[in-house]
């Protein structure tokens, strides 16, 4: 396993949408690996593969209830309900929060590691956590969703938030 370098705002990578992942290979499997560890690294809720240079669609995600990373190959959102007003941040924008509207709850679907076909259903900040990333996927940041004026910028020294 490894770090991997975050990629920051200013990149135009992070604009770019991500392919498809054909094959879940070994170098697949150490993506996940490394993206995971530089997630952890870096105290953030999720990461998605562009951030870290490579265009594929692969996300991970922890929101640190217990229930350890969640790993997501090829992820589709498939239905959302009511619309919420959130804080959000990304690690590609460090220190830099603004209130976003999100979808209160999504329904994604996507392949495990081992290739198998999952369903997740989620509100709150799991929700949160993979509208963001999978906006990633398609080149699409957070601050195109900002609310106008909403921006902040946190003095890392004084706080520390959880970032996505
Ligand atoms: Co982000």
């Amino acid at each position: 396993m490894a770090i991997r370098n975050i990629i920051e705002n200013g990149d135009e990578i992070l604009r770019k949408k991500s392919r498809e992942v054909e094959e879940i290979n070994e170098r697949i499997l150490e993506l996940l690996d490394d993206m995971v560890e530089t997630l952890h690294k870096s105290n953030g809720v999720g990461l998605s593969a562009v951030q870290v240079g490579v265009l594929k669609r692969v996300v991970v995600i922890d929101i640190y209830d217990g229930k350890g990373p969640i790993k997501l190959i090829n992820p589709k959102i498939t239905k959302t309900k009511g619309e919420v007003e959130l804080e959000e941040g990304c690690l590609s924008f460090p220190n830099q929060y603004a209130k976003v509207k999100r979808a209160e709850e999504v329904t994604v679907e996507a392949l495990n590691e081992k290739g198998k076909k999952i369903k997740i259903t989620a509100k709150e900040l799991l929700a949160q956590t993979l509208q963001h990333e999978l906006d990633h996927l398609e080149g699409v940041l957070f601050v195109d969703r900002m609310i106008p004026g909403t921006m902040e910028y946190v003095d890392p020294d004084n706080n520390q938030p959880v970032k996505e």
